[in-house]
C-alpha cells in the first residue's frame, strides 16, 4: 500500500480553477511547473458531471497531462486523469477511498494506430458513439480513472520523421504509469492498484504493460523522454482480443485457417483522429494457399516448444499436422463458452458444429466451426509478403515505414514497397507480452483477464489461449473465455468485468 500525503490537498483544493459547469472542452497541454514538469497539478481542473445509469457522478477533471518532461508528441503523450469529487471530501466511493482507490488505466489504442486519451463522455463517433463510456462507470464506481494516450504507427513530427514506431506505444504507456508513481503520494488513488484495460492492438499493449514491469530493455527509451524515475510494474489486466504474439501469429493464423480460402479483410485508415475500417472480400490465390500450407507446419513446432500443461498437468502438444491436445483445449473452451450460452437461454441451433444433447454441449467440429466464422486475413495474416499490413507499419523506423518481422516474410518478400528489410529482433521482442512472462527482470502483474469472442477472425484463438495458458502455468490468477459469438470488440461486458476488478482489487500484490 502506498504512503499518502494527505493535508496538503485541501489547502491546494480551495484554490481550484473551476468548480462547477459540467464542460467536455478539453484544457490545452499541460503548462510544465517550473519546479518539476511532472508533478501532478491538483488546482488545474474542471468539474465534471456525469449520468451514469441514472446516477449523476461528479469528478474532477485533469485532461491533457503531458506525462514525460521532454515529449516528442504533445498530441498523444498525454493523459486524462478522473478523479471522484467525494475523494476530495474525505468520502469513500463503493467501499473506496482516496487512499485505497484503485487506478483503472484503460487505453484507446486500435490497429496499433496512436490513440488520444479517453474521455469520460460518450464517444462522439465511432463504434462506440453515444455509449455510456468505460470510464464513467469506473467512474460510478469509485475507481480513479488514468487514460493515457499514445503514439502510433504512422506518427511524424514536423521533420517528416516516424515517433510512433514501436516500441513507442508501450514506451508512452509505462511512462504513464511512471507519472501515477510518482505522483502517487499526492494523487488520490494506489498507484500499486493499476489495473490497464485495452481492446486489441490495446489489449496487447495491456498486457505488455503487465508482463513487461520495470524490465530494464524500455530504459534508454523511457531515459531519452524523461520519463519519471519511478516503478512500471502495474497491479492487473483486462486484455480484449489481444493482437499480441505476432512473430507467431502468422503461423497460428494458418495453423486455424489453412484451407477456408474466401476472406473478408478489414482495411484500417485514420480520419480526423479516428479509426475507420472497411471490409474488402476475396479468395485467397494460389500462391497465398501455397504461404498458408508452408506456415501453418510452423505452428505446432513453436507449440511444443513451450511446454504448455493443463490445469490437471497435460501436457497441452500438437501433431505434425496441428491436432493434438492443445488443439482438444482450444475446443474445450470453444464448448465451455457454447455451453454457458445455453445455460444463458442462446439458441444455438444456428451453430451446427457443435454437438448438444439434453442441454449439454457434448461435442465441436471444430474444422466446421472455422469455416463459419470464417477468414478474414490473407497469408500471412500479419507480416504482409509485401510489407502492406499495420504490423509492416508497426515496425518500421524513423525514416522507413515499414519492415517485415519474421524470417519468413522477410525471405519471400516481394511488391513494390521498397527494401523489405527486417525490424531489429529486439525491437521484435519489446512488443510482446509473452517474452517477459517469468523473465528475468520483469515483474509480472499478479491478476489477468482476457476475453477473445468466439466469432473473432483478426488472430487466431490459439494466441490468447496460449498468453492465459502460460499465465496460468506461472502461477497468476487467470480469468480466461472465448465469449459466445462475439467478434473482434471490447468492453462489451462491463458488468463482469467491474466485477472481476472489485474482486482482484481485494487481493495482494
Ligand atoms: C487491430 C486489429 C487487427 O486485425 C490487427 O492486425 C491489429 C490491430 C485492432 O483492432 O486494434
Amino acid at each position: 500500500m502506498s504512503f499518502k500525503l494527505n493535508l496538503p490537498w485541501a489547502a491546494l483544493w480551495l484554490t481550484a480553477v473551476c468548480t462547477t459547469a459540467c464542460t467536455t472542452s478539453p484544457m490545452s497541454p499541460a503548462t510544465p511547473d517550473a519546479a518539476d514538469a511532472l508533478r501532478w497539478n491538483p488546482a488545474r481542473f474542471e468539474t465534471q458531471q456525469l449520468s451514469v445509469n441514472g446516477q449523476t457522478v461528479t469528478v474532477r477533471a485533469f485532461e491533457n497531462i503531458v506525462y514525460v518532461r521532454q515529449p516528442v508528441d504533445t498530441t498523444y503523450q498525454v493523459m486524462n486523469v478522473y478523479v471522484p469529487e467525494a475523494y476530495f471530501h474525505g468520502q469513500a466511493v463503493g467501499g473506496y477511498t482516496a487512499r485505497t482507490a484503485p487506478i483503472f488505466l484503460p487505453n484507446n489504442v486500435g490497429g496499433y494506430m496512436p490513440a488520444k486519451p479517453g474521455t469520460a463522455q460518450p464517444a462522439a463517433q465511432g463504434p462506440n458513439a453515444g455509449k455510456l463510456s468505460t470510464i464513467a462507470v469506473a467512474l460510478s464506481k469509485g475507481y480513479v480513472v488514468a487514460s493515457p494516450g499514445a503514439r502510433g504507427r504512422p506518427t511524424k513530427d514536423a521533420n517528416g520523421v516516424y515517433t510512433g514506431k514501436a516500441p513507442a506505444a508501450i514506451v508512452d504507456l509505462k511512462a504513464a504509469v511512471r507519472w501515477l508513481r510518482f505522483n502517487d503520494a499526492a494523487l488520490p488513488g494506489d498507484a500499486e492498484k493499476i489495473i490497464a484495460n485495452g481492446t486489441s492492438a490495446g489489449g496487447a499493449l495491456s498486457a505488455l504493460l503487465g508482463a513487461s514491469g520495470n524490465h530494464t530493455d524500455y530504459a534508454s527509451h523511457l531515459a531519452a523522454l524523461g520519463a519519471a524515475d519511478a516503478r512500471d510494474d502495474i497491479f492487473a489486466v483486462s486484455a480484449y482480443c489481444p493482437i499480441t504474439n505476432l512473430e507467431h501469429a502468422d503461423a497460428a493464423y494458418e495453423w486455424q485457417f489453412q484451407g477456408v480460402n474466401d476472406y473478408r479483410k478489414i482495411e484500417i485508415s485514420m480520419l480526423d483522429f479516428n479509426m475507420q475500417r472497411k471490409e474488402v472480400a476475396g479468395t485467397l490465390n494460389a500462391a497465398q494457399m501455397d504461404v498458408s500450407n508452408a506456415l501453418a507446419p510452423g505452428f505446432p513446432v513453436y507449440v511444443n516448444g513451450l511446454n504448455l500443461r493443463s490445469a490437471s498437468g497435460q501436457a497441452l502438444t500438437l501433431d505434425a499436422a496441428g491436432n493434438g491436445p492443445f488443439k482438444d483445449a482450444v475446443a474445450a473452451q470453444l464448448m465451455a463458452s457454447a455451453q454457458r450460452a445455453l445455460d444463458a437461454g442462446t439458441d444455438l441451433s444456428a451453430a451446427t458444429w457443435l454437438r448438444i444433447s439434453n442441454a449439454q454441449v457434448t461435442g465441436i467440429d471444430f474444422a466446421a466451426y472455422v469455416h463459419a466464422i470464417g477468414r478474414m486475413k490473407q497469408p500471412p495474416a500479419f507480416d504482409d509478403l509485401a510489407l502492406a499490413s499495420g504490423e509492416n507499419q508497426l515496425f518500421g523506423t524513423a525514416h522507413m515505414d515499414t519492415q517485415h518481422f519474421t524470417a519468413y516474410s522477410a525471405a519471400h518478400h516481394s511488391g513494390t514497397a521498397a527494401g523489405g528489410s527486417s525490424a531489429d529482433p529486439q525491437t521484435v521482442r519489446m512488443m510482446n507480452a509473452m517474452a517477459y512472462l517469468g523473465a528475468p527482470g520483469a515483474r509480472n502483474a499478479p491478476h489477468w483477464r482476457v476475453r477473445h469472442g468466439s466469432a473473432d477472425r483478426d488472430t487466431a484463438l490459439a494466441v490468447p489461449f496460449i498468453l492465459a495458458t502460460t499465465l496460468q502455468q506461472q502461477g497468476k490468477t487467470v480469468d480466461f473465455a472465448l465469449p459466445w459469438n462475439v467478434p473482434h470488440s471490447g468492453d462489451y461486458d462491463l458488468d463482469a468485468l467491474f466485477s472481476w476488478m472489485a474482486a482482484v482489487a481485494t487481493q495482494p500484490r
